[in-house]
């Protein structure tokens, strides 16, 4: 390489009219002005426009106008301000050119599956197949620099309080608990596998117990689960552990984290103070765990009236401890005609498993329409001033198992908002969701298992329940929620050997099997653990706000396909049989 760059394609101003430069970059555009070839070249800073005068050398400007797009090039020439009229205030160089004297063509570029500057014209498929390419799109970039800043922002913030950063084994024992584990078979060890990280949860905790009460780490986890589009089978954390700390520390730790890093990259301004919401208020309010409260749109209690009125689907419901909830729609009755509440309906019965959707509209001075007529016309008032309705406003209702109720309300609100436009864009709604359930139900295995992890800590004042009553004992845990998005999730943790075991105990595990499973950890408690709890931040959901992005592909430089797939290297894929026999597998087909 003869001209290897001076300057890079997004410095250059008016302040260096005169100077002789050389530039290196992928042409982005190639325009021919009688004769005259303007080519604009670009790198990740910016572009710049690189001008050929036949007058100066034509055989160049004939060279130069053979270019195709991507053609990589080298130029050399004197900076110039553009002629009057072609002066482009919109970008950083758009106030001049650079008069090329010298050409070096470095390597050229076979035609374009889609347009660098217009990404939408290739499917996403085909951009994941050229992920290369589509890294070189503006949006990508951005997103990449949005992700570079990130990094940057997360070790100066956390090293600055104080955390020391751990690389921790991608290699480890399999413990699943929660999603699969991606396995990883030994070659030495004849039949025996290693495990994906699923997160480093056991490793920080041991690290908590050696005695270095802040860590962090930047870390891949690696899930084999159903994706959808906020996940990814492998994603990044940062990953956070503290000592001698309660679930308020943890809290204010999270929050100046999240605040540091939106104001370092985007400049934008958290409040000081995350609401605090209980598990079970954001489930009956919002209807979900990671409610997006930028829109009110609260689920109303329904049941007082439910009870009043003739319509015997919601009594029997009632009868059988089920639940009834609504939500209101302000001022969009008239946009939900027959076919929109039956796509509704239809949408919510297939996804959330109920068996209806109920409304009625307000008009005038009544309520009409759906199950209206089974409410008296003195309910009817009772129900229009308690809840303030108006003409025009429309009332949703499900009426099913709690479960099921707020889930498929919680969904309808969300939707609704949607269609309504109602959810303001640019703008960020931080809060903490706690006292999540320590266990979950599990149907499929007819077991409890741990909401988040089995070493998550019950609440002390709950602990009794666990033998009376386990569904009702309330976790240590927490979750960050942003805009809707789980964004981080943590807890304090159990510290005893003896607490540990009744937790696996409640789970299902016998001793023999913690043993096997948990046996190091249960054996690091014995000596020394210090109470201690964290958190992690999912990074890349972090990426996707920060980037305004719904889909955390864009925030990942080659991210997998929903069947866990890469399109470019087109992994995963079979290998010989060679190696199978090395690892002692044989394949069942
Ligand atoms: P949890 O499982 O809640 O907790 O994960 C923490 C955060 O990671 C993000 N996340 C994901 N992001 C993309 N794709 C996925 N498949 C995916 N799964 C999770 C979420 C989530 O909030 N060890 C515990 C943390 C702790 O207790 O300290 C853990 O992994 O944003
Ligand atoms: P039906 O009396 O079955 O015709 O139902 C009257 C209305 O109530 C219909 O719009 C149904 O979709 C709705 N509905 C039926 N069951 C439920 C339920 N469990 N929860 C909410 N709405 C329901």
């Amino acid at each position: 390489m003869q001209l290897k760059r001076t300057v890079n394609c997004g410095e250059l101003t008016g302040n260096n009219v005169g100077e002789e430069v050389i530039l290196n970059g992928w042409i982005a555009k190639n325009r021919d002005h009688g004769g005259v070839i303007f080519l604009d070249l670009r790198d990740r800073y910016g572009k710049t426009q690189v001008t050929f005068n036949p007058d100066v050398d034509g055989e160049m400007a004939s060279r130069a106008k053979r270019l195709g797009m991507e053609d990589v090039i080298a130029v050399k020439g004197v900076v110039q301000t553009r002629p009057d009229g072609n002066i482009n205030t919109g970008m950083p160089t758009g106030e001049i050119e650079v008069l090329v004297s010298e050409l070096e063509i470095l390597n050229e570029a076979e035609p374009l599956p889609f347009l660098i500057s217009d990404r939408e014209t290739g499917s996403e498929e085909l951009r994941l197949e050229y992920r290369y390419l589509e890294l070189r799109t503006k949006e990508l970039q951005n997103f990449m620099q949005v992700r570079a800043r990130t990094y940057q922002a997360v070790r100066t913030l956390l090293s600055d309080e104080g955390f020391m950063e751990f690389e921790t084994p991608v290699l480890m024992k399999s413990t699943p608990e929660g999603a699969r584990d991606y396995l990883v078979p030994s070659r030495i060890h004849v039949g025996k596998f290693y495990a994906l990280p699923q997160s480093p949860q056991t490793y920080k905790q041991l690290l908590m117990i050696s005695g270095y009460d802040k860590y962090f780490q930047i870390v891949k986890c690696f899930r084999d689960e159903d994706l959808r589009a906020d996940r990814q089978p492998e994603f990044t954390q940062i990953d956070i552990e503290m000592s001698f700390v309660d679930q308020d520390d943890v809290l204010a730790l999270a929050t100046r984290l999240a605040r540091g890093v939106f104001s370092e990259v985007l400049g934008v301004k958290l409040p000081a103070v995350f609401p605090i919401l209980d598990y079970k208020e954001a489930m009956e309010t919002y209807g979900s765990d990671k409610p997006d409260t930028r829109f009110e749109m609260p689920l109303v209690e329904f049941a007082a009236y439910a009870e009043k009125a003739d319509f015997g689907v919601f009594k029997d419901v009632l009868a059988s401890g089920g639940r009834v909830k609504g939500l209101i729609l302000k001022n969009a009755a008239d946009k939900i005609s027959r076919k929109v509440s039956d796509g509704l309906t239809e949408w919510l019965k297939t996804y959330y498993g109920i068996k209806g959707l109920a409304f009625f509209k307000v008009d005038g001075n009544g309520l009409m329409g759906g199950i209206s007529k089974f409410f008296e016309e003195e309910l009817q008032q009772e129900i229009i001033n308690d809840f303030t309705l108006e003409t025009n406003d429309i009332m949703f209702f499900v009426s099913d198992s709690e479960a099921k109720t707020l889930q498929a309300l919680g969904a309808l609100r969300l939707e609704l908002a949607k269609r309504e436009s109602l959810i303001p864009e640019n703008e960020f709604r931080p809060l903490f969701v706690v006292n999540f359930p320590l266990l979950d139900w599990d149907e499929d295995s007819g077991r409890y298992i741990a909401m988040h992890h089995p070493f998550t800590s019950p609440r002390p004042e709950d602990v009794e329940l666990m033998t009376s009553d386990p569904a009702k004992v309330r976790a240590r845990a927490y979750d960050l929620v942003i805009n809707g998005y789980e964004v981080a999730g943590g807890s304090i943790r159990i510290h005893t050997r003896e607490m540990q075991n009744r937790m696996f105990e409640l789970i299902g595990m016998d001793e023999a099997e913690a043993e096997a499973r948990f046996g190091f950890l249960l054996k690091a408690f014995r000596y020394g653990a210090p109470p201690h709890g964290g958190i992690a931040f999912g990074y890349d959901r972090l990426i996707m706000l920060l980037a305004g992005t719904d889909n955390i592909r864009d925030v990942i430089a080659f991210p997998k396909t929903t069947s866990a797939a890469s399109l470019m290297d087109d992994a995963p894929s079979t290998v010989s049989e060679d190696q199978l026999k090395e690892l002692h597998i044989k394949l069942i087909k």
